[in-house]
C-alpha cells in the first residue's frame, strides 16, 4: 500500500536508542515512500491530547547519538485506564481510548509505530484490536521482551553497568571492602548477569534465582581466606532472598504511578553481610544512569534496522505486528503473541552455567 502519512510514539521508560529509531522511521518513510511523518508527543498521552510535531529529515538530523526521546514518553497514561487525581485527592479512572482513536483518525494516518516495552506494546495491541494499524518496535533496557533476541537500549545499559563495575573493582580492592552495585531489572536479571560477567563480579544476584545469604557469605569468606579480602557483588533491583520478597522503596504503588518503584535491595543485602563478616560494605545504586545518554554502536544499528524494517512492514500492510531481531535477520512477529509475557533468564541457561563454571556465585549452592 502507498504510505502517505505515518505516526510514531515512544512509550514507557526511556532508553538509549529511541532517537535512532525515530530518525530511521522518519528517514525511511520519507526517502523510500515519500510519506509525511507525525511524531506523537508524550507516548499515548499525545493521542489523547492531540499534541504532535512534524518529523522531517532536517528535524531528525542530529539525533542519532542523542539519549532520551525527542517525542517524550511516560510510563503512566494508559488511555484504557487513565488515572487522574481529583481536587479532593481521590483518583478517577477513565477510558480515553475512543478519544485516542478519534485523534488518530483526525490525523489521517496510515499507520502508528508504537515504540515500547511489554506494557506499551500491550496497549498498542489493544489499539490494533480497535482498528488502528499498529506496528510495534521493541525497546527496553531490561531486555525482557519475548520474540526478539535483543531489545535496543539493553547493550548500552550493560556497558554503563560494566563501566561502574570496573570502577568499583579498583576502589573495592584498595580498601578491602565488599562493594555492591544495584542495577535495574525488576523481573529479569539480564543487565546484572551480562554486566556482572563483563565486569568481573564475584557474586551476581538476579530475580530468577532466590539467593541464600549463607552462600553469599561463604563466597566472600572463601575469597578472604584465599588472600582477596574484597568482593564485588552485582545485584538486580528485583533480586529476592530465599523465602523473602521484593524490596521496595515504597510499600504500595503510588496511585498515579505506572509501575511500582523497586530499589533498596543493595542496602538490604549490605546489612545482612555486615552482620556476619568483618569487612566494610558499600552500596552503589546505578538507577536511571543506565537509561540516559548516548546509545552505543550496537543499539544505534539495531534501532536503525528495526525502524527501517517497521516502515517496510507498514508499506506491506502487515499490522498487528512487532519487528524483532532474530540474528542475523530482522523479522516480524505477532503482537498478540507478546501480550502479558516477560522473558526472564532461564536458570539452566548456558549464560548462568558459564558464570558458575568460572566461579561466580549466583546465590545458590554452587561456588
Ligand atoms: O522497565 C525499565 C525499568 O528501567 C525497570 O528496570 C525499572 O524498574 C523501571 O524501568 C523504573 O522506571 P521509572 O523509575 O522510570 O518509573
Amino acid at each position: 500500500m502507498a504510505l502517505k502519512k505515518v505516526g510514531i510514539l515512544t512509550g514507557g521508560g526511556d532508553c538509549s536508542g529511541l532517537n535512532a529509531v525515530i530518525r530511521a522511521v522518519t528517514r525511511a518513510a520519507i526517502i523510500q515512500y515519500g510519506a509525511k511523518v507525525v511524531g506523537i508527543e508524550g507516548g499515548f498521552e499525545g493521542l489523547i491530547s492531540g499534541q504532535t510535531q512534524e518529523l522531517t529529515v532536517r528535524r531528525t538530523k542530529d539525533i542519532l547519538t542523542l539519549g532520551g526521546t525527542i517525542l517524550g514518553t511516560t510510563n503512566k497514561g494508559n488511555p484504557f485506564e487513565y488515572r487522574e487525581m481529583e481536587e479532593d485527592g481521590s483518583i478517577k479512572t477513565s477510558d480515553y481510548s475512543d478519544k485516542a482513536v478519534e485523534t488518530f483518525n483526525a490525523l489521517n494516518l496510515d499507520c502508528l509505530f508504537v515504540v515500547g516495552g511489554e506494557g506499551t506494546l500491550e496497549i498498542g495491541y489493544e489499539f490494533f484490536k480497535k482498528g488502528i494499524p499498529v506496528v510495534g518496535i521493541p525497546k527496553t533496557i531490561d531486555n525482557d521482551l519475548e520474540k526478539t533476541d535483543y531489545t535496543f537500549g539493553f547493550q548500552t545499559a550493560v556497558q554503563v553497568a560494566c563501566d561502574a563495575m570496573d570502577r568499583l573493582q579498583t576502589t573495592g580492592r584498595s580498601h578491602h571492602r565488599v562493594m555492591i552495585l544495584e542495577v535495574m531489572g525488576r523481573n529479569a536479571g539480564w543487565i546484572a548477569l551480562e554486566a556482572g560477567i563483563a565486569g568481573g563480579a564475584h557474586i551476581i544476584l538476579i530475580p530468577e534465582i532466590e539467593y541464600k545469604i549463607e552462600n553469599v557469605i561463604r563466597k566472600i569468606q572463601f575469597r578472604k581466606k584465599g588472600g582477596s579480602p574484597y568482593s564485588i557483588i552485582m545485584i538486580a533491583e528485583g533480586a529476592k532472598e530465599k523465602g523473602g520478597g521484593t524490596i521496595r522503596t515504597q510499600e504500595a504503588k503510588t496511585r498515579l504511578q505506572g509501575v511500582e518503584k523497586l530499589g533498596g535491595v543493595g542496602f538490604y543485602l549490605a546489612k545482612l553481610i555486615e552482620k556476619q563478616i568483618d569487612l566494610e560494605v558499600r552500596t552503589t545504586v546505578l538507577g536511571h544512569i543506565q537509561r540516559g545518554g548516548s546509545p552505543n554502536s550496537f543499539d544505534r544499528v539495531l534501532g536503525t534496522r528495526l525502524g527501517s524494517f517497521a516502515v517496510d512492514a507498514a508499506a506491506q500492510g502487515k499490522f498487528g505486528t512487532m519487528v524483532a531481531l532474530k540474528t542475523p535477520d530482522i523479522v516480524l512477529v505477532n503482537l498478540k503473541d507478546l501480550a502479558g509475557k516477560v522473558r526472564t533468564v532461564s536458570v539452566n541457561s548456558q549464560l548462568i552455567r558459564c558464570a558458575e563454571s568460572i566461579g561466580i556465585n549466583m546465590g545458590r549452592e554452587a561456588m
